[in-house]
């Protein structure tokens, strides 16, 4: 073995030291931009690249010794796949194991805003709260409502799972047909059916140019009135401005969002508004996951560097479209 393995950040131990028993580990310890991570991969093996990373055509053109791009995230939409393609570089991911993690979180904030604990977190804080009455921060409840999915692949699944726990009835919109075989896998809709039925949408897809933008104003302003929108998958997905519009005038009456449309930079109308809980991207951030995704983009630089296939190679290109 031997060679140079870049990781723009440090990651959750214990992993990622013992790759410098065997390799040269050049650690940045900062959020590179494009021409910054350019230079530095001038003379790795490996790099391994976070979802906020730009692994564009000039970073991959640069690193003429690249053999892999383990990326630290299920999601690859932020490395040029056709380009490490074309120059043979494998690019890896960490599915699975992040999938619980992400469906716990986009429960967490579905019911932030059907029992508003936001706004109640703020008024115990702020002095506001006089006491138990009849009225006081009423919400709705999970049960008997309709959860529509975009994207029921592993993370939509779980989600699903979960909201059926609830009480709620579950449909989904996406490519892969159902699963007869899994009980819990929702019936399938076309994307029209799903945002006039739901009461509730959930997005777990991918980013990519079909799914770009796919809930803009025209979409929008098809949901259900007084439906809610959470987002743990790609903020670029969601047109950012026509969700400001849509919940201003209907007919969205809420938000959970993780994710970001120019993140991180967050579009400032959101802040604005108290219909809408907002949080960090963070869907995988437990523990027990950041640990995992650690052990799993190791495990597949040592493996490539050694000669040996990975274990997790990214979806290929063709498959793009909602999952
Ligand atoms: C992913 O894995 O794609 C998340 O966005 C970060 O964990």
């Amino acid at each position: 073995m031997g060679g140079i393995v870049v990781s723009t950040r440090e990651l959750p131990e214990p992993s990622l030291s013992t790759l410098s028993l065997d390799f040269d580990l050049r650690v940045l310890g900062y959020a590179p931009s494009e021409l910054e991570l350019a230079a530095e991969v001038v003379e790795a093996d490996a790099l391994i690249s976070l979802v906020s990373d730009p692994v564009t055509a000039t970073v991959l053109r640069s690193g003429t010794k690249l053999k892999i791009v383990a990326q630290y995230a299920v999601g690859v939409d932020n490395i040029d796949r056709a380009v490490a393609a074309q120059r043979g570089i494998l690019v890896t991911h960490t599915p699975n194991v992040l999938t619980d993690a992400t469906a716990d979180l986009t429960l967490a904030l579905l019911l932030a805003l059907t029992r508003r604990v936001i706004e109640g977190d703020q008024m115990v804080r702020s002095g506001r709260f006089a006491g138990w009455a009849p009225e006081l921060l009423l919400g709705t409840e999970l049960k008997g409502k309709v959860l529509g999915i975009a994207g029921p692949g592993r993370i939509g699944r779980a989600v699903a799972r979960r909201a059926k726990a609830f009480g709620m009835q579950v449909i989904a919109f996406g490519r892969s047909p159902r699963d007869d075989g899994d009980p819990d896998d929702p019936t399938r809709v076309s994307f029209d059916e799903l945002l006039h039925r739901a009461d509730v949408i959930s997005i777990h897809l991918p980013l990519n140019d079909e799914t770009r933008h796919l809930f803009g104003a025209e979409t929008l302003a098809k949901m259900k009135p007084g439906s809610l929108l959470i987002n743990t998958a790609r903020g670029a997905i969601v047109d950012e401005t026509a969700l400001i519009r849509a919940l201003d005038s209907g007919p969205v009456a809420g938000a959970g969002l993780d994710v970001f449309e120019f993140e991180p930079a967050i579009t400032p109308g959101l802040l604005d508004e108290n219909r809408v809980v907002l949080m960090p991207h963070a869907g995988s951030a437990t523990v027990e996951t950041r640990r995992e995704m650690a052990r799993m983009v190791v495990e597949d630089v040592r493996r490539v560097l050694s000669g040996e296939k990975p274990l997790r190679p990214a979806p290929p290109l063709s498959s793009r479209g909602p999952t």
